[in-house]
């Protein structure tokens, strides 16, 4: 099993020397970078170019550790005994049709190899990644309902991502291969945007970059733009049919660029930059 990168993901030459590591040392890879780096997208490229499914869990701030294993569904069997005569009770004496299996049994109990993606564990309570330790490292767990241990058949390619807002713990990231996704220097970045808009025109390419990166670099910026928000505004700039000269600035004006909304997300930014293209302008 070997990364190599695919048609639809730009992976830098450490990228896929990272996720070939972990695969090496069965450690999940822990991928860190700004939102909107392809992190998430990381995961689906390589499940798929590997030829494994890809199960996801998407942590929020509220997911429990737990909730990745199993639940038990003491309501649902309450009231199935409540209207046992129904079936003649026959499923409410069963407890395992009351077990609800989470990301990891479904990982641990698939007939092949599977690739599983634990997205944004930073959403969660700091006591969440301490609460799989143990998961991850033996790739086993205990349920004390049905009193089986399940233990991983195969052991999946893990992915785990964060955006940074908390910190892990120690003990958690030893267990893990790192890697942190650089922000693309504008060559990476074109051939990420060669990616998805194949045809678009290298003098408009050239004028947007040049905007993106001059906004990126405003310093004092709360949000700065990534990836997404670049292609996003490549795909209104290509439908609105927005002419060149727009991107550009003449000699004698500097203007805002339009659709900026798609790259600055609060309105403090954008009196920012503002602010940055009237004083250029009033340098001329
Ligand atoms: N290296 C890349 N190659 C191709 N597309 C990319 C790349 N990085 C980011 N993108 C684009 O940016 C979007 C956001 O990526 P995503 O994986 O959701 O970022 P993250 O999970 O880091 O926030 C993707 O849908 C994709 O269109
Ligand atoms: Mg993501």
């Amino acid at each position: 099993m070997k990364f190599q990168g695919s048609d639809n993901y730009v992976a830098t030459q450490d990228l896929m020397l990272a996720v070939n590591a972990a695969i090496t040392l069965k450690r999940p890879l822990l991928v860190k970078g700004e939102p909107g780096t392809g992190k998430t997208m990381l995961a689906e490229e390589v499940a798929q170019s590997l030829g494994l499914p890809l199960l996801q869990w998407h942590i929020k701030s509220t997911t429990k550790a737990q909730q990745g294993l199993y639940e038990y569904d003491a309501v649902s069997r309450l009231r199935d005994s409540q209207l046992k005569d129904v079936d003649g009770g026959e499923r409410v004496s069963d407890i395992n049709n009351y077990i609800v299996k989470g990301v990891l049994w479904q990982a641990f109990t698939a007939d092949q190899p599977v690739a599983l993606l634990i997205d944004e564990i930073d959403k969660a309570d700091i006591e969440f990644p301490n609460d799989l330790l143990r998961e991850i490292d033996r790739m086993e767990f205990y349920c004390y309902e049905t009193r089986e241990l399940i233990r991983a058949k195969h052991r999946p390619v893990v992915f785990i991502t964060s955006n940074n807002e908390k910190e892990l713990p120690d003990a958690f990231l030893r267990r893990c291969f790192f890697h942190y996704i650089k922000f693309p220097d504008a060559e990476t970045m074109k051939h990420i945007v060669g990616v998805h808009f194949p045809g678009l025109k290298q003098e408009l390419l050239a004028a947007a970059m040049k905007t993106f990166y001059d906004v990126r670099n405003l310093p004092g910026l709360k949000k700065k733009p990534s990836t997404s928000e670049l292609l996003d505004w490549l795909k209104l700039l290509v439908a609105e049919d927005i002419p060149l000269e727009a991107l550009q600035s003449k000699d004698d004006k500097v203007a805002v660029p339009p659709l900026v909304g798609a790259l600055l997300k609060n309105e403090q930014d954008v009196t920012l930059f503002e602010k940055l293209v009237f004083m250029q302008r009033n340098n001329r």
